[in-house]
């Protein structure tokens, strides 16, 4: 089938590059054109296991192509994936207008029928609001679907070809059988599908991303309880995640959860939620949760370091999660931020997100070429991101290069009993 997507973004290119990979010719558009030639050339803008070779791949069979041009994409296809950012607004609502100029476009440049697939994390009730976008600017047929996206930053192109579940919201049985084309090679792998309204499938988004942050938070609070009573936090995830009714995933406890989706999609959701009069007060709290979690991990670098003032932090990753470049709403920013304003010393390693920490910090902190030299001198380690580089440290060399053996791990990746072993005082998150 010949596809459009509309966004070069995460989602987009992923989407993008793994329908083609599925068989279809697929056009991947960004206004962006700066992006376009990168992508052109086979470089990828973001860091993600897997979707250079997959990009390259389809490049090379010519079943993916990148362009800047929506109008001729528009017209050669039957499907167009809309795949644009939907970020915060400062009350917390989600802002649309890039799915709304997106729909505009392809209103204008419609030349027979379409099948307009939303991706985009979408307030409830937008796919209604595209139709009647769409409805006054052209008086041809077409259909709109919601099919949000779960893929993961770090893990999306595995995400892509093994999802847990495909989401379909349309009313429309045309749309339903071109939708089962689209996704014909996941319903002969037998992918659980889940045929909704616009509406349900809209707000399945939400309610998953909130479900998972809540688990978060939960597992934070408890792992907070855990410090005070002397419990150890990783047994109790492990104690209750052995009931299959709660699992055993998402009960990581750590600095707070970031990335592009959890906090602007809770935000979101709560807003959503607000103008229909209704209160979501277990998502507000996990909202004021996470920001706790954040200032509470400040607190216990002080507590282990003493006044900051003076003290040389080498700190250990940046980025809101592991395999990936993105920063956005890394909970490391806001602990950075304030240790500095402390008057701490900052050594900074990321494997890969250094370029992107210097347009956030500046000359206010060390940059560092390795791990090592992020922690010569240093007062503390701090572990902010679970990069598997860093628990493959030679212990012996970072007690004898640092000016206290002092560990403070937020992500909980180090044996606190083997550390100790090496003369170090470790800091976890709900264990000693
Ligand atoms: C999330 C959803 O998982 C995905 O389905 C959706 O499409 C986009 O949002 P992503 O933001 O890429 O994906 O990352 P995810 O792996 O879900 O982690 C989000 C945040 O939660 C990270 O900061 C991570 O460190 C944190 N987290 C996750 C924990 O603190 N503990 C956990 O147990 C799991």
């Amino acid at each position: 089938m010949y596809i459009t997507v509309i966004g070069c973004g995460y989602v987009g290119l992923v989407t993008a590059s793994g329908l083609a990979d599925t068989g279809h010719c697929v056009t991947a558009v960004d206004h962006d054109a700066e992006k376009i030639d990168l992508l052109r050339n086979r470089e990828i803008p973001i860091h993600e296991p897997g979707l250079k070779e997959l990009v390259e791949k389809n490049l090379a069979s010519q079943r993916l192509i990148f362009t800047d041009k929506l109008k001729e994409a528009v017209g050669r296809s039957q499907i167009i994936f809309i795949a644009v950012g939907t970020p915060s607004m400062p009350d917390g609502k989600a802002d649309i207008s890039q799915v709304e100029s997106a729909v505009r476009e392809i209103a204008v440049n419609m030349n027979g029928y379409k099948v307009i697939v939303n991706k985009s994390t979408v307030p409830v009730g937008t796919g209604r609001r595209v139709r009647e976008i769409i409805g006054e600017e052209k008086r041809v047929k077409f259909d709109v679907v919601s099919n949000p996206e779960f893929l993961r930053e770090g893990s999306a192109v595995k995400d892509f070809f093994h999802p847990d579940r495909i989401i379909i919201g349309t009313e429309s049985g045309k749309a339903v059988n071109v939708m089962k084309e689209v996704y014909n090679l996941f319903l002969k792998k037998k992918t659980p599908f889940l045929w909704t309204d616009l509406e349900t499938a809209e707000l399945i988004k939400y309610t998953a991303n909130a479900f998972l942050a809540m688990k978060i938070s939960f597992i934070n609070e408890i792992a907070n309880l855990c410090e005070a009573v002397g419990a150890d936090v990783k047994a109790v995830a492990e104690g209750i995640g052995l009931d299959h009714r709660i699992g055993s995933y998402f009960l990581l406890p750590g600095p707070g959860y970031g990335g592009s989706c959890f906090p602007k999609d809770t935000r979101a959701l709560i807003e959503i939620a607000r103008n229909k009069g209704e209160r979501l007060s277990l998502v507000e709290t996990v909202v004021e949760s996470n920001e706790r979690q954040k200032r509470r991990m400040v607190e216990k670098i002080k507590r282990a370091l003493g006044d900051p003032r003076g003290k040389i932090l080498g700190v250990l990753g940046i980025t809101f999660k592991a395999n990936t470049d993105d920063l956005r709403e890394s909970p490391a920013i806001p602990i950075i931020t304030e240790l500095l304003l402390c008057g701490a010393e900052i050594r900074l390693h990321d494997p890969v997100a250094m370029k992107k920490a210097e347009m956030i910090f500046s000359a206010s902190v060390h940059y560092c070429s390795d791990e090592y030299e992020a922690i010569t001198g240093a007062d503390a380690l701090v572990v902010m991101t679970e990069w598997n580089s860093y628990l493959r440290l030679d212990f012996d060399r970072v007690k004898k290069i640092m000016r206290n053996p002092i560990i403070i791990d937020l992500r909980n990746i180090y044996d606190p009993s083997t550390l100790k072993k090496h003369g170090f005082t470790y800091v976890g998150v709900g264990r000693f």
